[in-house]
């Protein structure tokens, strides 16, 4: 008997050590993917790790044992253990696209209304929507603000805060432009509910049904349905995946094309990811304040810079007010709050009627309680943890696709916001991956959303906005596998491609 229970607490103990160093190596691994430890920096001690952990030296050295074996850190003689270098060749970056020079209709709103609606089912792994993980909003600040706030002005709270909108609000907004290079006093600014009445204001104030709208091409897909739903043409201009929109392009098209505005997200884009370089967002604005064309300008990410200073907004540029700028709270704080605003330029007492027929004002309480926030610092310091995260969600998540999809894939690389761009071998259809990957529990975005023609047929848009984990990992080996299956089936020769891995 005596024996017997004792065995029985042997076992037990095993399994709680086992689990022990098990939970330690998870936890330095998070350390290691969300970027608290970086490559080539140094884990604590074993000796300082068993004390801040308080476990045993021998749980330490078997959890620092099974991170080496999974190759995250190293040992290196008489110095400790380091986080891994991982060295990594990232597959091609797509071209750049060229679709036809004409203006088109644009027809893609029920596809998308479909793909919108699937991928809100909480079972699936989102690696659909650009959103980033809601753990990832300082949502206990927030909530703390909007109860301190409506607690301190109860009738402000809940009265009508009509246009321009919130005073406090639009002084941290126009404080903060400063940073992207712009000089707005808090009169040039009327916020809005979320980018999306913003861009629809100003694409009423500038353009009537019929009137051709130059994009970005691909494009964001609810920018395609605003313009949709408008009944307005769009002229796709040919992006770069770095360096955005081809100026010369942009030119020849304007010299055949009566081009009413343009809407382009010239900070971290969405789909691509590309940030147009400074100099080039001047020479933009010059050719088109030449053309007397309204440049909307979709700025949603530029707070999300993977560098040390966040890139210049075109409305930097901006001498004669044809430059709108139109942002909003949504990937930083809280898309739930609604909170956007435009910067109108010269359109300004247009946008600020529009949007009292439109809505007659934005929610007072979000207004409020993010001014707060933003006043108390808490901004900067949040923005400095998602950045890092983003950046190591990327990388982690680029890594993942070279690992597991199959040659021939392509990838683009960028340096902010949260979103990867991928291009499947030619024969591989986005729109049957989607399909797979929506009944194996993965929601994506399927290239043909991003085009007013459903083009982009062998592209999807993968949400780098969760943190890094198995599950996630986990779905990207699954998405290979469908994507190798099609391709089998396609091939009908019971081969699939190599992996991309193996072709470099
Ligand atoms: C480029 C771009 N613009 C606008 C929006 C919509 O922003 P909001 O939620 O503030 O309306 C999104 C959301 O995904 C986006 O990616």
């Amino acid at each position: 008997m005596i024996s017997e229970d004792l065995s029985v607490h042997t076992a037990a103990r095993a399994n709680l050590e086992e689990s022990l160093y098990k939970q330690l190596a998870l936890r330095i691994s998070e350390l290691i993917e969300h970027g608290t430890l970086r490559p080539g920096e140094r884990v604590p001690s074993v000796r300082r790790c068993s004390l801040q952990q308080n476990v045993s030296i021998a749980t330490v050295m078997q959890a620092y044992r099974l991170l080496e074996d999974r190759g995250m850190i190293e040992a290196r003689p008489q110095s400790g253990y380091y986080v891994k270098i991982r060295r990594w060749t990232p597959p091609p970056e797509p071209e750049m696209w060229r679709p036809p020079p004409g203006p088109v209709n644009v027809r893609v709103s029920e596809l998308v209304l479909q793909v919108v609606k699937a991928g809100r089912d909480p079972k699936l792994v989102r690696l659909g929507a650009t959103l980033p993980s809601p753990e990832l909003f300082p949502i206990r600040e927030l909530n703390r603000t909007i109860s301190a706030v409506s607690r301190r002005s109860p009738l402000d709270a809940h009265a009508y805060e009509v246009p321009p909108g919130n005073r406090a609000l639009r002084v941290q907004i126009a404080r903060r432009a400063m940073e992207a290079g712009c000089t707005l006093s808090p009169d040039d600014i009327i916020t809005t509910v979320g980018a999306t009445e913003a861009i629809n204001l100003c694409l009423r104030t500038v353009a009537k049904p019929g009137d051709v709208i130059a994009i970005e091409s691909p494009t964001f897909f609810n920018i395609l349905q605003i313009i949709e739903s408008l009944g307005m043409r769009v002229c796709e201009i040919p992006t770069y995946p770095r360096q955005g929109i081809c100026l010369d392009e942009l030119e020849q098209r304007l010299k055949c094309c009566r081009v009413k505005a343009c809407v382009f997200t010239l900070n971290y884009s969405n789909p691509l990811g590309s940030c147009m370089p400074d100099e080039k967002k001047q020479r933009l604005v010059e050719i088109l304040a030449r053309h007397e064309i309204p440049l909307i300008e979709d700025d949603i990410y530029g707070n999300l810079t993977f560098g040390p200073t966040r890139p210049k907004c075109a409305k930097a540029f901006d001498k004669e007010g044809w430059v709108m700028l139109c942002d909003s709270f949504t990937k930083t704080l809280s898309p739930g709050s609604r909170v956007g605003w435009v910067a109108p330029g010269r359109f300004k007492e247009r946008i600020e009627f529009l949007k009292f027929v439109n809505t007659a004002a934005t929610a007072s309480i979000p207004q409020m309680a993010i001014a707060e926030f933003l006043q108390n610092g808490g901004f900067d310091h949040h923005l400095r943890k998602i950045r890092r995260l983003y950046a190591a969600q990327m990388q982690n998540m680029s890594q993942a696709i070279t690992r597991y999809f199959p040659a021939g894939t392509k990838l683009t690389r960028p340096t902010g916001g949260m979103c990867l761009w991928v291009e499947l071998p030619p024969h591989i259809n986005a729109l049957m991956v989607y399909h797979r990957a929506m009944a194996a529990g993965i929601s994506i975005a399927p290239g043909p959303i991003f085009s007013a023609k459903q083009k982009f047929e062998n592209f999807i848009r993968i949400n780098c906005g969760n943190p890094w984990s198995a599950t996630i990992e986990n779905a990207i080996r699954r998405l290979g596998e469908i994507i190798e299956s099609i391709s089998r089936e396609r091939n009908g020769n019971g081969r699939g491609c190599p992996s991309l891995i193996h072709s470099q």
